[in-house]
This record gives structure tokens, sequence and C-alpha cells, in this order.
């Protein structure tokens, strides 16, 4: 029960804000009738196995698109640019309600834009066999090897958090680290990475918090001296599912295909928009080939730094209900931000269609 008016006026202002807190999360326990979308609830299972993942055909569907967007960029429809480098909003169409060809377009804009958040879309409520549709035609989906996914639907990648779900505190190294970013290209490490990535919101923290940080790889790129591309054009890193798998295996979760580890240029060409977008994150990138250990760690710490650092090529995605943030993987590094109550819930549901074995760019 909330404390009453007598009780709070003998008490400091600090103790009164402290009991209030608690009164208002008794409350909200009381009410909560567990998550509002529990098909979409991490489904975890240790029996689980898939093959290792071949090597699939893959041609960019923004190769088709027509770049003035007809059938996307409608009368009635408002893209607002988030920045010059990257991030727009944008709002007045369904993306489930896109033919072929707006699709198409969607890929484009996404390669150009990088990072779109679409307001008011109806995605979350469709069947999960029609989100699997639309997703699968920018390529084939991803199955993830640890994370939570749903009953009978392995391409789906579920993030959520609540008071009693905190899977992945440990993971990132939260509990003793002075900050909460943690950098990344989602599942870099496999043949053909991702490319364009559906992301949308099921719930978010009630007082706000929750947001994704995104940064530019290809503008990261550019603000590098000629001479210094040059010598990172033709290198190649490893990225490695080592550690992610062997923290599943430790927290008794599952592992579903044995971790790989992919040697990617660290240069990549856009094979849509042509564009040079540096290819390394912290999440994933392990080494630089052919490097001597201390070389190899010295260069990455650089670049990690360059690009965690570059605040004026980042940009910030927020949800509102309805949100369906796309990015281009390839050419981007994001960052959830842990920044709301380890009561408060969080639910979010991602497809992640793979994209082309990456194309090094050549000096
Ligand atoms: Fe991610």
């Amino acid at each position: 029960m909330a404390p009453s008016v007598s009780e709070i006026s003998s008490k400091p202002v600090e103790d009164v804000a402290a009991s209030l807190k608690a009164a208002v999360l008794d409350e909200k326990k009381k009410v909560d009738q567990g998550p509002l979308y529990p098909r979409y609830v991490p489904h975890f299972d240790n029996t689980e196995k898939f093959p290792p993942t071949p090597i699939r055909e893959f041609s960019d569907p923004g190769l088709r698109a027509d770049p003035k967007k007809p059938n996307l960029l409608k009368d009635g429809v408002s893209l607002k640019n988030i920045s010059p480098y990257l991030g727009a909003v944008v709002k007045g169409v369904q993306v489930s309600q896109l033919s072929k060809e707006g699709l198409d377009e969607l890929a484009l804009l996404v390669a150009e834009k990088k990072v779109v958040a679409f307001r008011d879309q109806d995605f979350k409520d469709l069947s999960p066999e029609r989100q699997i549709e639309i997703a699968r035609h920018f390529g084939p989906i991803q199955v993830h090897p640890t994370s939570g996914n749903i009953v009978g639907f392995p391409e789906f990648h579920v993030v959520y958090r609540d008071a009693n779900h905190q899977r992945f505190r440990e993971y990132r190294g939260f509990d003793n680290r002075a900050n909460k970013t943690s950098w990344h290209s989602d599942v870099s490490y496999e043949a053909q990475p991702p490319g364009t990535t559906f992301f949308w919101i099921l719930e978010q923290p009630e007082n706000g918090g929750g947001d994704t940080l995104f940064l530019s790889q290809v503008e990261a790129y550019k603000r590098l001296s000629p001479e210094f591309q040059k010598r990172l054009e033709g290198l190649r890193a490893v990225h490695s599912a080592v550690y992610q798998a062997e923290y599943s295996r430790k927290s008794n979760g599952p592992v579903r295909r044995e971790p790989v580890e992919s040697e990617h240029p660290v240069v990549r060409v856009h094979p849509v928009t042509g564009e040079k977008a540096l290819y390394v994150n912290p999440g994933f990138t392990r080494r630089i080939v052919g490097f001597r250990e201390e070389e190899s760690e010295y260069l990455l710490k650089f670049l990690f730094d360059h690009i965690s650092k570059g605040a004026d090529f980042h940009v910030r995605a927020t949800y509102e209900p309805g949100t369906l943030v796309i990015w281009d993987n390839r050419v981007t590094v994001h960052s959830a931000t842990g920044d709301y109550p380890t009561e408060e819930r969080r639910h979010a549901v991602r497809l992640t269609p793979q994209a082309e074995v990456p194309i090094p760019a050549t000096a």
C-alpha cells in the first residue's frame, strides 16, 4: 500500500521518494499480467540442433529498385532525416502492405539511410508466418545459434528483459562495467552476415529508455586519412561466434550449431550503393589476419575507439508503440541502451535476413 500523507510529512524527502517508488513497484508487480505478447516470449530448447549454414545465392533486392521509390514514398508519406550520415523516420506507409516493388525500394532506402524507423506499423500484430514472409524478401533468414527464439519458429530472435529475466547481463559484463554500451554488428561471424534487418518493439520501459544507438561505418571509414584507408583495404579480420557459444553453454543455454569463425574484409563495399564501409565491431571481431597479436590488438583498439567515439556519426533510434526499425547491418554498428530500471520489461523481436559474402574494397 502507498504511504499515507502523515507518514510522508514526517520523513526526509529522499525517504519519501524511495518509499513512493517502492510502493509504485509493488503495485506494478500486483497488476502485471505478464508480457503483452506471450507468443514471443523467448524459448530455449537445448535439444534443438541446426546443421551448418550453407553458402546461399544472394542478390540484393535494392538492385532492382526504382531509385525514385514511387511504390514506397507515395504522396502522404513523410521522411525525416535524423542526421546527414544515417537515420530517418518514416510515417504514412505500412510496410506490411508494400508490393514486391515497394519492398525492393525499401531495401534501397535502408541501404542509403542505413537505419530507418517506420512509425505506426501493424507489423507486430501480423502472424509469425507473414512476418517471416516479408523479411524473407531481403534474404534467407538467419537462425540464431544461442538466443531465445519462439516455439515452432527458429527464425525469430527475441530480445527480452524483465525483473526475472536478465540473461545477458553477465554476457555483456554489465555487472562490473562503468557503462552499458555494447557496440556490435549482428552475427557478423556468419559467412554471409545479415543485411536488411527487421526489429520491432512489443513492449518498452514505461519511463523511457531502451533506445538503440547506431553508427555509420561508411562515415567512420571516410573520416580516416587516404593513407590509413589504403593500409586497411586488403586486410581481413576474424569474426568469431566462439565466445557467444561458450557463454550460452556455461549458462545452460542452447548451442544449436557449432560456433563458426569467418574472415571478412576490414573494408567492405555495399553491393547497391557502392559505398565503402569499415567492417569491424567489438562484439565479434577478434583479430587481424596475418598480424602479430600485439599489432592486431593495437589496430583493432584504434578502430573500436574511432567508431565508438564518433558521436557526430551516431544516431539514436527511439521507439513508440508500433515502431519497426529496419537497418542495414552491413554498414552500421549498434548498441542497446541499458538505461531503464531492472524491474521494467522490454520486449522486442528481430528477423535477420542474411546478405552476400562481404565484398572487399580494393585500394
Ligand atoms: Fe544487435
